[in-house]
């Protein structure tokens, strides 16, 4: 993934530099190498959360603007700062999805799930946007996997989420480079209390504080906690802790939840300066940090959001969830230098010269397909040579060769592309033999199932 970190922030396009049409700073294509790690992610995410019960769900990539200030809070980053809203047509109010916690509780509301079993658990693998200042690992588009559960609260429920987002990272391979950071931030009124007593240790201090934990202070003095500027983390060090203010039940609920994180064999780091970026949370907080880097571009994160679905116009619905970034998973695989398998190597190359060979080759690669072979036929003008030397370049194994002559004979050469050998076969048995050359077991033979009917 290219990293634009150098780009001025200004700077849309490299000018002279390269092509006349480019992609705004912080978005990217996926390329197809990059796509055989989606591929996978996707393929261990569904099959890991099917297993669970969970079912997926997309939201559209717009909402109305108040779904997400409504839910993620005025004073928080991503609604002061890093939202793409726009107006349409008609002027109303429109905001590109910076995560999808928001939309999908909308979501439950708007399609009436609370009439279904509860809790309901639907997941996601959708882009998401953010006017963040892109640099490695921060993207203004990037990709989430997530899982939310909706409509019963209990902590054997956030050591489920917690446990699939590891299953899903060790699945992965590098679940080990991450360690788990776990918090309780209490209901909104112990945390009403636990705000007070902040601003009280802050004040007469603000002058030791970066201009943006200056600024929160009277907003959002909780962030001052997660700050990473030096004086600022000091400080935070010496503030009170959250745990004092902490009410019985959240505290219970913890200790449970810590329990049952033991009972399954999963670590985890005691943070009690762990609080997230969004105002929704209540109770259960937690992140996946990079074991050497820290804090910095955590992998994911969640936490129990109980009074959201009521804020959002429901009735009192508890709830749990967590999301991953898919470009730091795919990051963090290659630093682990963990490869993917994917299906894309072609089986054969067909090269021909001709209208007649071409007539004849037509119809062949087409019953390849069918049968699983991965077929690619140059069937433009160049020479047999140059054909081959495509054929090279893509890889493929085996190589078709069907000239004037082998038309003219009924035949068709098939040539080892590792060693150079060639062979000659029947025009007619060339599929057969293709099939004995590949191997039955090395076929593409993906089917997604068959249709029923109603
Ligand atoms: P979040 O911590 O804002 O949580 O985002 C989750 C993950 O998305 C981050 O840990 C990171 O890996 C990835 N991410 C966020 N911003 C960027 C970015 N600009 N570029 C690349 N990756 C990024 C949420 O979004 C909550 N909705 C999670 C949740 C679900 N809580 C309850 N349910």
């Amino acid at each position: 993934m290219a990293d634009d970190t150098n780009l001025a922030d200004d700077q849309e396009s490299p000018g002279s530099m390269g092509p006349p049409y480019q992609t705004p700073k912080g978005v990217h294509d996926i390329l197809p190498a990059d796509h055989e790690y989606y591929t996978y992610i996707k393929k261990v995410v569904r099959h890991r959360l099917r297993q669970a019960g969970f079912r997926r769900i997309s939201t559209p990539i717009f909402e109305f603007t108040n779904v997400f200030t409504r839910s993620l809070g005025e004073t928080t980053d991503i609604v002061s700062k890093e939202m793409y809203t726009f107006q349409d047509r008609k002027g109303r109010s429109l905001t590109l999805k910076p995560e999808s916690t928001a939309g999908v509780v909308r979501a439950y509301l708007q399609n009436n799930m609370q009439a279904l079993a509860q809790p309901v658990q639907l997941y996601y693998i959708e882009p998401h946007f953010r006017y963040d200042r892109p640099q490695k690992g921060r993207y203004r588009q990037f990709w989430q996997f997530g899982m939310e559960v909706i409509g019963e609260s209990d902590p054997a429920l956030d050591a489920q989420v917690i446990q699939l987002a590891i299953r899903i990272l060790k699945d992965l391979g590098i679940a080990d480079l991450f360690t788990l950071q776990l918090n309780s931030i209490g209901t909104p009124e112990s945390r009403k209390k636990y705000i007070a007593a902040l601003q009280d240790y802050y004040f007469g201090k603000e002058r030791h504080l970066c201009e943006n934990c200056r600024a929160r202070l009277g907003t959002n003095p909780l962030r001052l906690l997660d700050c990473k500027e030096e004086d600022c983390v000091v400080l935070a060090k010496l503030a009170p802790s959250l745990a004092q203010y902490l009410d019985e039940e959240s505290k219970e609920f913890h200790a449970d939840l810590k329990e049952f994180l033991d009972e399954m064999g999963i670590k985890y780091v005691e943070n009690s300066r762990l609080v997230r970026g969004l105002d929704y949370y209540s109770k259960t907080v937690f992140e996946f940090w990079d074991a050497s880097l820290g804090a910095q571009n955590a992998i994911g994160g969640g936490g129990r959001y109980d009074g959201l679905v009521e804020l959002m116009g429901g009735n009192p619905t508890p709830a749990v969830g967590f999301a991953a970034g898919i470009e730091r998973i795919i990051a963090n695989m290659k630093r682990a230098k963990v490869r993917v398998p994917h299906k894309d190597e072609l089986h054969v190359f067909v090269a021909q010269l001709g209208k007649e060979a071409k007539k004849k080759c037509l119809p062949l690669i087409m019953e390849m397909r069918e049968r699983g072979i991965k077929t690619v036929g140059a069937l433009g003008k160049g020479s047999i040579g140059t054909q081959l030397k495509i054929a090279d370049k893509f890889g493929a194994p085996w190589t078709i060769i069907m000239g004037l002559t082998e038309v003219r004979e009924g035949v068709a050469i098939i040539r080892d592309m590792s060693v150079g050998t060639q062979i000659k076969v029947k025009f007619e048995d060339t599929l057969e033999k293709m099939i004995e050359l590949i191997g039955e077991e090395n076929l593409d033979n993906y089917s997604p199932g068959e249709l029923l009917y109603s």
